[in-house]
């Protein structure tokens, strides 16, 4: 018992010294003068990211609802072709991700031209700010909003121009049309976004990118969208086939649990993808276990299913426990939920972490937020004790 505190107490030291050196260590560039005036927000890892902030920590986290992974994945269909696909790894995978790429593009009612299968949505993001952006402009997005592409495009020279959420956390898309400039060159929206949770309604994004897209290209990514029962209806995907220039982002993180095994794609204009082919072979990227295991897992909707239900129940559970517990959670159609805290961020993550917990902590408005990510019913049930302890 001593022991095991006193190593935690060693890791935790530890910890804050390789967190604190890696993030000194990071070139990524400061923000610059928020254009609308809002803080931007600065996102503070919980202690248990899988990328080398405290790889230790994985051993003495129970619960790890950081990273919005899904906790019921993969599929077993899916598990079952990737170790069948695993043998056949001498070869390169073109011939299978031509069937993957007929496959999404039946799904998506599009042509396989506006398909580029990526190794993960994060590709899919950090290229487009590359074909985009590789000549500077600007990005117009929400505050606070997910930041991959953003920060890719700010690494290469172009800037932000960021749009605070309404006061009921939905994309101020009036705003954001009046933000674009000569120099924009493209808009990104997160819907639902991360990191708050919330749905800025397919009927406003379809009416946002009929007026919008003629002028500059509008991203939608749609990480979450899949995990909505009306997902059919919320996705902003058939605007690609009615010839608006819309790229949208999907990844097999999400609905279909395979966080680890990278698979991700775009659908958009054929010159979109093409912009994109010209600068990088991105399906070289894509690995045939994977291939197989996604094409898989969108065959298997009774798991697609079960994840969507157990995260609704699970989120419900969560949400409640979070009121009961005083808290002023903001709803959400994620597999997360934001919320706002009366401590500072640093103070209510090493609280978790010291019990098991791993979540992820932000400043928005210079307030303190944390937010929880899904995971089993014992996972989330530790964080609900650890919740009520700490506060
Ligand atoms: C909004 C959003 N987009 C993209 C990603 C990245 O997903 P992927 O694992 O496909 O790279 C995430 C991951 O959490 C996300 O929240």
């Amino acid at each position: 018992m001593t022991n095991f505190s006193q190593n935690r107490r060693e890791w935790l030291k530890r910890s804050a010294v390789l967190t604190g050196s890696l993030i000194t260590s990071l070139s990524i560039p400061s923000f610059s003068k928020p254009a609308f005036g809002m803080t931007p927000y600065k996102g503070t890892y919980a202690l248990a990211e899988p990328y080398g902030i405290a790889p230790h920590a994985l051993e003495e986290i129970k619960a790890r609802l950081s990273a919005n992974e899904n906790p019921w994945g993969p599929s077993k269909m899916a598990v079952q072709a990737i170790a069948e696909a695993a043998g056949k790894g001498n070869r390169y995978g073109h011939t299978i991700a031509k069937k993957m790429l007929a496959m999404v593009a039946e799904k998506e009612g599009v042509s396989e031209d506006c398909i580029l299968l990526a190794p993960g949505s994060t590709d899919v993001l950090e290229k487009t700010a590359f074909a985009l952006c590789i000549n500077g402009g600007n990005v117009v997005s929400a505050d606070p909003s997910y930041m991959s592409l953003i920060n890719t495009a700010r690494a290469i020279g172009a800037t932000w121009k960021n749009i605070p959420l309404k006061s009921d956390y939905a994309h101020d898309l009036e705003a954001m049309a009046s933000a674009i400039d000569g120099e924009t060159k493209l808009v990104y929206i997160c819907n639902p976004n991360n990191p708050t949770g919330t749905l800025t309604p397919a009927s406003a994004i379809k009416s946002f990118c009929e007026t919008v897209s003629s002028r500059v290209p509008v991203f939608i990514d749609e990480a979450y969208i899949e995990l909505m029962d009306d997902h059919e209806k919320q996705t902003a995907v058939g605007l690609v086939g009615q010839g608006y220039d819309v790229i949208i982002a999907r990844t097999f993180s999400k609905i279909h649990g395979m966080a680890g095994l990278r698979m991700g794609y775009m659908v958009a204009k054929p010159e979109r993808v093409q912009a994109i082919k010209k600068l990088v072979r991105t399906e070289m990227g894509v690995c045939m276990t994977s291939l197989e295991g996604a094409m898989a897992s969108m065959k298997d909707v009774e798991f697609q299913s079960y994840t969507r239900t157990n995260n609704k129940e699970c989120r419900k559970y969560v949400f409640e426990s979070l009121k009961r517990a005083g808290m002023d959670p903001i709803p959400s159609h994620t597999s997360f939920i934001l919320f706002p805290i009366q401590m500072p961020v640093k103070e209510f993550l090493a609280g978790m972490v010291e019990r098991g917990v791993g979540i992820r902590g932000y400043t928005i408005n210079d307030k303190p937020y944390a937010r929880v990510s899904m995971g089993t019913r014992p996972e989330v049930e530790l964080f609900v004790q650890s919740l009520n302890e700490i506060i």
